[in-house]
């Protein structure tokens, strides 16, 4: 699995610096190449690969659409580590975006990064139908905006020391995580021109890998080394975020994380064993805060 997701992770940073390289010298490319490949798991490209992997698509087609993705995320990240939003100092172990290059560079490069992802599933370079690409487009902006990260993002921000019910909880992680998840399990499928109802099952298969990817970071915040994880841990609790581990409290968390992973399980069943990568990928996923 490792040895998978370097390979990926070096494959969207390829085509990232290659696409960047083709542009036009600007002075916010330092901190945008600094959001992108100053480390990152590029896990949500691993996921495109995956769910690619079901629908027999093309390598290339879908590095580039996780490149896409991965401009969102590192967008998201930027702006998460702004002292008006969570006020961070450390991102995979080197100092934050703002934290090197000023706030106002680094809220510019991530709104840059934001729009190099629609610069990227707009370009001829994507070689699919182009109406597929204005529905990837649609997708990807919803689920960037206010109905997904961003609004999630909102939320968070807004139940920090505030009692908030677990229903609420969950929607706000969907939406600040799990959407960005939604779209890598749903693009594949897109492309394809599967049926509506195959879509939303993959849509919501994704909802869950990202409930259960917040969740291992939020575990990984609450007992994780900040060595090992690469930025500040302990903080959500002096912060008062609302997490399901403050709610539920560990043990009934972790009891939650294997529902979710069964309901997973139940509905990628039909894939069979192509299933084997994304399997390995929710795996790693669990693993990952223990
Ligand atoms: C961290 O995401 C933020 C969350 C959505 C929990 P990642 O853990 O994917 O961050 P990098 O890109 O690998 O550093
Ligand atoms: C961030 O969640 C989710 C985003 C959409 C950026 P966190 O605030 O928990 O992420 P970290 O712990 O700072 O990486
Ligand atoms: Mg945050
Ligand atoms: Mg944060
Ligand atoms: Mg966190």
């Amino acid at each position: 699995m490792q040895n998978k997701l370097i390979q990926i992770a070096n494959d969207t940073n390829k085509f990232l610096k290659s696409f960047i390289q083709k542009q036009k010298k600007t002075d916010l490319i330092a901190p945008i190449k600094y959001g992108l490949f100053s480390g990152g798991k590029k896990i949500r490209s691993k996921i495109i690969i995956d769910i690619g992997h079901l629908f027999n698509i093309n390598y290339k087609t879908l590095i580039m659409i996780g490149s896409a993705v991965e401009c969102i995320h590192a967008y998201s990240l930027i702006h998460d580590d702004l002292p008006c939003m969570d006020n961070d100092k450390l991102r995979r172990g080197k100092p934050s975006t703002h934290f090197k290059f000023g706030e106002a560079t680094a809220l510019l490069a991530g709104s840059s990064l934001l729009t190099m992802a629609f610069e990227i599933l707009s370009s001829a370079k994507l070689n699919i139908k182009k109406k597929d690409k204005i529905v990837l487009i649609e997708e990807l902006a919803k689920c960037s905006g206010h109905l997904g990260l961003a609004g999630g993002q909102f939320l968070d921000l807004n139940f920090e020391h505030k009692k908030v019910s677990q229903k609420k909880i969950i929607d706000m992680q969907i939406k600040k995580t799990g959407k960005l998840f939604s779209f890598c399990c749903i693009a594949p499928a897109i492309i394809k021109n599967k049926k509506i109802s195959e879509i939303k099952s993959l849509e919501k298969v994704g909802f869950k890998i990202g409930l259960l990817f917040q969740i291992a970071d939020d575990l990984i915040d609450y007992s994780g080394s900040s060595k090992i994880a690469g930025k500040k841990t302990k903080k959500d609790k002096k912060k008062g975020k609302a997490t399901l581990i403050s709610l539920l409290k560990y043990k009934n968390t972790i009891k939650y994380t294997n529902k979710i992973k069964m309901d997973i399980d139940k509905k990628l069943k039909k894939y069979g064993s192509k299933t084997k990568n994304i399997n390995e990928t929710i795996r790693y996923i669990l693993n990952r805060s223990k």
